[in-house]
């Protein structure tokens, strides 16, 4: 009965994940994990069985006088031999599993992703670059993954899937979504203040959608924009404020911060208004001056940014939207 309930169960339902996109990896690793830790609860019940068993029987009170025992071959051959084979099934298994994560098949389709404080970006082949990671299904998809920053850890628990991404180093992972649906992404190392919402998706299109997907929206040159972030990069304005209007504690995102509604203190009070280029320059120049409502003064004016600069920069964030 116990038996046919373990087999009856898989991870996911352990962990109670809703149901969503997974690989053959992950009933893989869920398989090695499951075999761990019955061989573990088995041994644990024999050595404390056994002990507790031993306590009573050979107890002073039955056995005032200890036999002195030389030795006994087969009994120390048994210890030996069963425990060698149920280890090197476990190394096996586990051997296994890991060569199924870093054997990369040949027809996989390669993203690039970059990690930075606090979100993910993902570059597929034909130059298109997202922050929520779309793929097809049942095709596997091989990951390059770079920091620009700090270690953070690439991690979809949906896939069994964790690898970290450090600095000045590339790494990889792969996977095959096995169906159509969407699954979350989390960074898995404390990478500073806004870590947990360092927060993306898989989506897991079939592969005619997929396709379409690719083709539509490719991104057109936008020299403005491009100019806009590189100087944005370079004063680490987007470190703190997301352009995808994901939630940092931090820093407003500022995407569709032009003629957003806007609650700051002024004088003590609290005013509401429009926010409006005047504003923007204000917030950029003086940043302490008129506080966002809910935010500490943590930023400093960015230091040498040309009126020229700033000026491009305005402009962009007048169509982040
Ligand atoms: Cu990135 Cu934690």
């Amino acid at each position: 009965m116990m038996l046919r309930l373990i087999l009856a169960m898989n991870m996911t339902e352990l962990t109670g994940a809703v149901s969503g996109p997974s690989t053959d990896v992950a009933a893989a690793v869920d398989n090695v994990t499951l075999f761990l830790h019955i061989v573990s609860g088995l041994m644990l019940a024999l050595v404390t069985g056994l002990m507790l068993y031993f306590v009573v029987r050979y107890h002073r009170s039955r056995h005032p006088k200890a036999v002195e025992v030389k030795s006994n071959v087969w009994l120390e051959v048994t210890w030996t031999v069963i425990p060698t084979i149920l280890v090197m099934a476990m190394f096996w298994y586990g051997y296994e599993g890991f060569r199924m994560l870093r054997d990369v098949p040949d027809d996989a389709m390669t993203v690039k992703v970059t990690a930075r404080m606090w979100n993910w970006t993902f570059e597929y082949e034909n130059g298109k670059s997202t922050q929520e990671l779309y793929v097809p299904v049942d095709k596997p998809v091989k990951l390059l993954m770079r920091s620009v920053d700090v270690i953070h850890s690439f991690y979809v628990p949906a896939f069994r899937l964790k690898e970290d991404v450090v600095p000045g180093s590339e790494s990889m992972a792969w996977f095959k979504a096995n169906s159509v649906g969407q699954t979350d992404i989390f960074c898995a190392e404390y990478c500073g203040e806004a870590h947990a919402y360092m927060l993306s998706r898989v989506v897991v299109l079939d592969s005619d959608e997929f396709d379409q997907w690719m083709e539509s929206e490719l991104p057109t040159p936008d020299p403005e924009a491009a100019a806009a972030l590189a100087i944005m990069d370079a004063h680490d304005c987007t470190g703190c404020h997301s352009l995808s209007g994901s939630h940092n504690p931090d820093a407003p995102s500022l995407k569709g911060i032009f003629r957003r509604e806007t609650l700051v203190e002024r004088d003590g009070k609290e005013v509401k208004f429009l926010a409006d280029e005047e504003y923007l320059i204000r917030s950029i120049r003086d940043p302490g001056a008129e506080l966002v409502k809910g935010y500490a003064p943590t930023m400093d004016a960015p230091e040498d940014m040309s009126d020229e600069d700033l000026g491009v920069v305005i402009e962009y964030l007048k169509r982040v939207e």
